[in-house]
């Protein structure tokens, strides 16, 4: 690990492996050890008295500042994301969200925000920020360069999110970074789904890019974590604000991200091709409507999908075609290899109930069919697909 300037030459595959592993924080061991550290020890008053001049990250200050366990993820982070200059780690994708954006808008400025966001950032935005004096506006995921007309002297942020993570609508990000630039707008992504291995956001041409690290990054459901990734104009601000809230993460939770952060490439490689095997299956099934997969033609942006990403990953929607919530939870509850619960990108597969629907205030979700979310983990596809067949029996039996 000698020479760190030569890494932004490697392939992604070697980045994910190589990032930021320094000789002076790994030492003489492959990962660097998990610094358990809130007081940093300073040899002299002169010693102290220079690091608060100087608290940068890569030197000790206070354990809220992060050890060398921290720093080594967040700047693996940042290597893997072309055109950043840096990560910082909050205790959860959410935290993420909201600290990003508090970095940014101040009282008396709107955020518009995509109709297929997550849930909690809506509610962030509608239950914290509007109080605040913060607007929040809602746009359809599909609205590309045209979201120019609903720009105000107010809007100071956009958050993209592709694709949606219930409906699965990949957005122009491009288009809509465009427009947002031309009128100095802060564009945020979560980019969760695709993470930068699949789509290098900042490239793109988003300021700020986000992670729940919960999901991919992590990728063994054992850790809660959230990143957020920029350039050197919203660095700064970035930071500070992180500092400011008192957002830190723990060394034990930041080596565990790391360790799985290692593996990134040949798991998200996985998923892929398993749910593409999941999701060709599925979409052939008498029982099945329409599979919500970025790759599969017929999902809103598909086109979009297939210019702006290098892949896709593990988690997907698809649609009853017949049944109502009852025969839903019949088919849910039949499935054995598929657990029952939130979040996603670990190794496992989950199935999920999800009613978009409920949360739409743009644009009006048109589906009239139960949707399933499914997140296809690393088990064998055959056992899944078998799992899911014997799911539709059950499913058949109580219609
Ligand atoms: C798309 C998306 N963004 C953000 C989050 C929030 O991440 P966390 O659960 O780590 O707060 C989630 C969690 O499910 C998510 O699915």
């Amino acid at each position: 690990m000698a020479n760190r300037e030569d890494q932004s030459s490697h392939k992604p595959a070697t980045q994910i492996v190589t990032g930021g592993r320094r000789k002076e924080w790994t030492e003489a061991v492959v990962n660097p050890p998990v610094w358990r550290a809130s007081t940093h020890l300073y040899d002299s008053v002169a010693d102290l008295r220079a690091g608060i001049g100087n608290n940068e990250d890569g030197r000790f200050f206070y354990g809220r500042r992060g050890s060398p366990t921290q720093w080594s993820l967040a700047e693996a982070l940042t290597e893997m994301e072309p055109g950043a200059v840096g990560t910082m780690l909050y205790p959860s994708g959410v935290a993420a969200i909201a600290c990003a954006m508090l970095a940014i808008l101040k009282p008396g400025d709107e955020i518009l925000l995509t109709d297929s966001s997550y849930d909690p950032s809506r509610n962030y935005a509608d239950a914290f920020l509007k109080p605040m004096g913060i607007t929040a506006r809602y746009y359809d995921p599909l609205i590309g360069a045209d979201i120019g007309a609903l720009l105000t002297d107010k809007t100071k942020a956009i958050l993209l999110e592709s694709p949606g993570s219930l409906t699965f609508e990949v957005q122009d990000i491009p288009a809509i970074c465009a427009m947002a630039k031309e009128a100095r707008i802060v564009t945020f992504l979560d980019n969760t789904w695709a993470t930068s291995r699949f789509f290098p956001a900042l490239e793109h041409g988003v300021d700020i890019s986000i992670v729940a690290a919960t999901k991919y990054i992590v990728g063994h459901s054992d850790v809660m974590m959230g990143a957020a990734t920029t350039h050197e104009r919203y660095w700064t601000r970035l930071r500070r604000t992180a500092q400011q809230l008192g957002q830190v993460v723990s060394p034990d939770d930041a080596y565990l991200a790391a360790r799985g952060l290692r593996t990134l490439e040949v798991r998200l490689k996985q998923h892929e091709q398993s749910a593409l095997t999941v999701a060709h299956w599925l979409k052939d099934r008498p029982e099945v409507g329409q599979v919500l997969h970025p790759a599969l033609a017929g999902c809103p942006g598909h086109d979009i999908w297939k210019r702006d990403f290098k892949g896709s990953s593990g988690l997907f929607s698809f649609e009853l075609s017949q049944g109502d919530e009852k025969s839903r939870a019949a088919f849910i509850d039949a499935l054995t290899l598929f657990g029952i619960g939130y979040s996603w990108g670990g190794f496992e597969s989950l199935a999920l109930p999800v009613d978009p629907g409920k949360y739409r205030t743009a644009t009006d979700w048109m589906m009239t069919g139960a949707l399933v979310r499914l997140h296809i983990g690393l088990e064998d596809p055959d056992d899944l697909i078998a799992d899911l067949a014997k799911a539709f029996e059950h499913y058949n039996s109580v219609l």
